[in-house]
Order: structure tokens, then sequence, then C-alpha cells
């Protein structure tokens, strides 16, 4: 059964670790995050961006999915499913279809905005018990084709969205999706040691955690970050190992072309790097 995020983020933030959320794209790579989890009594939140929710037909059929695989899967740990980057409409539509867990992304809109939309999603998701994560400051880089520079949040903005009763907050602390560049001035963690001091016990979420290097993640976390979001990493660890299945001629061989096969070893690439990512993270045995 699908969870809400609350319970296994507040756990993390009082034990000093971070739960990750996994971008699913696709049948393998749900069945890849899950089953490591399972693998790593680890508790999992699986990310769907508008984009990928377009891209695998829709809401429901995300749901029917994943609640169909957390039964035919035997998976025990807690699970969230989580729109990553919602709009206010795209929110509602994803609580409507099943979803655990929701973020609402107002942070390119006048903060008095933000505040209005947040809070009219914290009543409906007090109601039906579900979390939700809103952001300040945008993240920069590319997210489905729209390219933002990486911010760095007003501590007090996020006071105030924090005290709105939110679950966790996203805050931009010079993090963005995608690989970083090579001049990447790396994270702000001044801003994100003032952020955790005037917001408290809430959750912080770290997005962009591809390519963060291991100690400002682990720096990050001990500031107050208990959810990191990770999405190219996976992709560039599955293009990987298809790209070297396919160039080694192994779809030529005997049935090496059945999907089975030839997504086999992309699938393998993501599971390591979910585990590489957990045992960072400390989320293994957390479950
Ligand atoms: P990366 O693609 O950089 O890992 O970022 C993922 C993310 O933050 C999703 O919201």
């Amino acid at each position: 059964m699908l969870v809400s995020a609350k319970e296994m983020l507040n756990k993390a933030k009082a034990g000093k670790y971070a739960v990750g959320q996994f971008n699913i794209n696709n049948l393998e790579w749900t069945k890849a995050i899950l089953q490591t989890a399972e693998e790593l009594k680890s508790p999992v939140i699986l990310g769907v961006s508008e984009g990928a929710g377009k891209y695998m037909c829709g809401y429901t059929t995300i749901v029917g999915m994943v609640n169909g695989m957390i039964n035919e899967l035997g998976i025990t740990v807690p699970v969230a499913l989580h729109l990553d980057h919602g709009s206010y409409e795209g929110a509602k539509q994803c609580i409507e279809a099943g979803f655990s867990s929701v973020m609402f992304d107002g942070s390119h809109y006048p903060i008095e905005e933000n505040i209005a939309k947040t809070k009219e999603l914290v009543a409906i998701c007090e109601e039906k018990g579900l979390s939700l994560e809103a952001e300040v400051g945008a993240i920069g880089g590319e997210e489905d084709g729209v390219v933002g520079n990486g911010e760095v949040a007003d501590p007090e903005e996020c006071k105030m969205i924090a005290d709105l009763g939110v679950t966790m907050l996203a805050a931009g602390i010079g993090n963005i999706h995608g690989k970083y560049p090579a001049n990447w001035a790396g994270l702000s963690f001044d801003t994100l040691a003032k952020i955790q001091e005037l917001t408290g016990t809430m959750p912080l979420v770290l997005h962009g955690g591809t390519g963060i290097p291991a100690d400002m993640i682990q720096k990050a976390i001990s500031l107050g970050v208990s959810k990191i979001n990770v999405n190219t990493e996976c992709q560039l660890a599955f293009a990987e190992a298809t790209r070297k299945y396919i160039e080694a001629g192994k779809d030529l061989e005997g049935k090496g072309f059945d999907p089975r096969k030839l997504l086999a070893d992309g699938t393998a690439a993501i599971k390591a790097t979910v585990k590489e990512k957990m045992e960072l993270f400390g989320s293994v045995n957390k479950a």
C-alpha cells in the first residue's frame, strides 16, 4: 500500500539521514527501484514529473502500475508515490488519481501567490492524509524542457511557506537538475543552515541529486536535508549499460533482441545506482 511521505521523512530528519526520491519513467524503472528498496529495507519515494506522467499514459495508469507492483512483488517497505514539480492543476489531478504525495512547485510565482496556492493544497492534502512538498527559490537546470538558473532561496520566505503546514520544503541552494557544469559554485551551505534554523523540524528537500559529490550530500544531510531527488543519474546509467549491450552486438545473438533481454543490463544499472544512493543517504535498514 502506498503511504504518505510524512512519517518516513520525519523519521529521517530526526535520525539524520535522507530518503531518496527516484523518478520513474516506465515499468523497468519502477520495478528496479522498488526491488532495490525492498532488498535494502529502505523507505523510498517514487517521483513522477508531469512530463513523465503524460509519457506513462496518465496518472491513473501509474497508480495502477505501482499499486500492482507493490502487491505482486511483495514490497513491504514504505513507498510514497509523489508528483514532482507539479502545477496546481497537476497536483489536484494526482490527488484525484490516488498518489500518496504531491509537490506543488510555486517557486516561479510571486511569493504571495505561491503562499496562497500552497495554502489551498495544504488543506486538501491534510484532509486526505497526503504529504505535500512546496518550493521556494527555483531549482535551475532543465526539467521537462524548462531551463532555469540555480537560485538561492530567501530563508524568510522559506519560513513563511513552512509555517503553512506543508510536509516538506524544497529550497534552492544553488542546486540544479541534470549534470553540473564544470564551473559550478557548489551548494550554499550558509543558506541551508539559515533555512534549517528558521524552519526547525521541517524536512528539507534537495533537488538535483545527480552529480553532487558525496561530501556535499553528507553535509547537506547534517544541515537538515531529509529527502534527496535523483533522476538523471539513473537515466545515464541505464543509457550507458544499454549502449554497451548493443555495441557489443548482444541484440544480434540468439534472442538478444527480446526486450526482456535488451533492457536487462540497463535495468540492473538503475538498481546499482539506486543502491549506491541509498547507502550514501543512510536510508538502508530504516524501513
Ligand atoms: P537530477 O535529474 O539532477 O538528479 O534531479 C532530479 C530532481 O531533482 C527531480 O526533481
